[in-house]
């Protein structure tokens, strides 16, 4: 839109040039349409700020033209000339959507009054607009890939939670994403750009000294030389991430549950109090309602936890974002190893999709990367996936067991050596691009073998 580009639509050529003339002297740049067909294709060429249309023009009328305005260009205002007195026409033009509606004859500075309100208004609107962008464009999920229904919910409920102060415990089997889903909670949260602290609380010593959790201050025993900060001041105004909490012992669980109910801690050796405001977010693969059960989890601390719980899917639950985190996994790998993106091939991608992912997303990750190895610069195809993955096929023929029905042992054996050769070359041709020199140099077989071999399988030299 060009701002000082105003748009003069009327049939009469004395009204067009008067009013061109004050726009000019105001400042403005105008543009003359004689009619609204006219006009319609000057909106779309040259984008201006404002319209200002007659009513009564031969051919298209101006309501009509603010009719077509309001469908083609939504944004654009229209300020409509009437005849004096015709109060049914303005009521008219303005239930069409016009901005404004000036009676003739109108004077230099009604018209600039009109002009201004309405060039201020737009301004507004588009304040308002980018103020809404900003604010939903506070949100940020581009680091959660998926499409699927799971992961649709899980980013609604962050979007849902993430402003408030409750504490959250994520689940999920390992690897599906709970540490990224935590860090996502606190990067659309106010809380950003203060402190998010990870504790792994499978790598926590039962015995962690309480000077760890609260810190002491200089000179409360042998050794302190410094006073200290603790994790909870650490994380203080910020979000304390606990990760894998069933693995915290009973002990670090009074503890901890203490401090969440006081909201307070005092460093070891101190006597001052600090106050806490810290968001806690804890996660877990373990069933912590069966811990409870066991004995193992305070069913307090439990509650204390799990204010608000997200459950993250299984990657075998939103295979069809298999396609999507390849894509982005083999983005990622390309870029840290200088090579170009690798495609995944639409057989190896079906047995991707098929596969029960029981270590998630960081299996996936691990088995692209070394699929992308293998694949040295070709697309990933199935006899790249580890055999688990690819179900066999790709791997060696003679590696898989064969139904023999019930042939005689040299049928069986006969059988067998020919999905083996099929495999193996098919393998190989891919491999050699099927250059014959280059499978002989690969496979160490004569030519003249790989040749016989191809015959015997039905592969034809012409088609490869
Ligand atoms: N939706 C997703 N989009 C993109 N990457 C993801 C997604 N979910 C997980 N990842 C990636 O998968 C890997 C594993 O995720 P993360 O470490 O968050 O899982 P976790 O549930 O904490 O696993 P564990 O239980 O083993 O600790 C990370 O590299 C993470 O970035
Ligand atoms: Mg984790």
């Amino acid at each position: 839109m060009k701002k000082d580009r105003i748009l003069l639509v009327d049939d009469e050529e004395d009204m067009l040039e008067n009013c061109a003339r004050l726009l000019r002297a105001m400042g403005y740049s105008p543009i003359t349409a004689p009619n609204g067909e006219e006009a319609l294709r000057i909106i779309g060429e040259e984008s201006p700020a404002l319209a200002l249309s007659d009513l009564k023009m031969p051919g298209m009328g101006g309501i009509e033209f603010l009719h077509q305005v309001k469908k083609r260009h939504p944004d654009l205002a229209v300020i409509i000339f009437t005849a004096f007195g015709s109060i049914e026409s303005a009521v008219e033009a303005i239930r069409e959507g016009a901005f404004d509606y000036l009676p003739k004859p109108f004077t230099s500075d009604q018209l600039k009054h009109s002009i201004d309100r309405a060039l201020k208004t737009i301004d507004l609107a588009r304040e308002n607009r980018a103020l809404k962008k900003q604010l939903s464009d506070n949100f940020c999920f581009d680091n959660i890939i998926g499409r699927s229904q799971g992961i649709k919910n899980v980013i609604e409920t962050i979007k849902k939670i993430a402003g408030t102060h409750s504490n959250v415990l994520i689940l999920g089997e390992s690897g599906t994403g709970k540490e990224l889903i935590a860090h996502s909670i606190h990067a659309n949260s106010r809380r950003l750009g203060r402190p998010f602290v990870p504790l792994d609380c499978a790598a926590l010593p039962e015995t962690l000294i309480e000077s760890e959790l609260f810190g002491h201050e200089k000179g409360s025993f042998t050794g302190a030389h410094i006073s200290r900060e603790g994790i909870f001041e650490t994380a203080n105004t910020g979000t304390l991430f606990l990760d894998e909490i069933a693995e915290l012992g009973m002990d670090l669980q009074s503890k901890l549950l203490r401090v969440l109910q006081e909201r307070k801690i005092r460093k070891v050796g101190g006597r001052k109090e600090i106050d806490l405001d810290i968001r806690i977010i804890s996660a877990t693969n373990r069933d912590l309602r069966k811990c409870i059960e066991e004995k193992k989890f305070r069913e307090e601390l439990y509650f204390r936890l799990n204010v608000i719980s997200i459950t993250l899917p299984p990657l075998r639950e939103r295979a069809e974002d298999i396609p999507l985190l390849c894509d982005s996994i083999l983005k990622k790998y390309a870029g840290s190893h200088s090579l170009p993106v690798l495609a995944v091939s639409r057989e190896a991608m079906d047995r991707l999709k098929a596969y029960p992912w029981p270590g998630n997303i960081r299996e996936l990750q691990n088995c692209l990367e070394r699929a992308a190895s293998f694949a040295g610069g070709n697309g990933i195809g199935v006899e790249d996936l580890p055999e688990n993955i690819s179900g066999g096929s790709g791997a060696p023929a003679a590696a898989r067991p064969l139904e023999f029905d019930e042939l005689n042992y040299h049928e069986a054996k006969k059988r067998y050596l020919d999905v083996f050769d099929k495999g193996y070359m098919e393998n190989l041709l891919k491999k050699s691009e099927g250059n014959i020199t280059r499978a002989s140099e690969i496979s160490g077989i004569p030519r003249m073998t790989i040749y016989r071999i191809m015959k015997k399988i039905g592969f034809k030299r012409e088609i490869l």
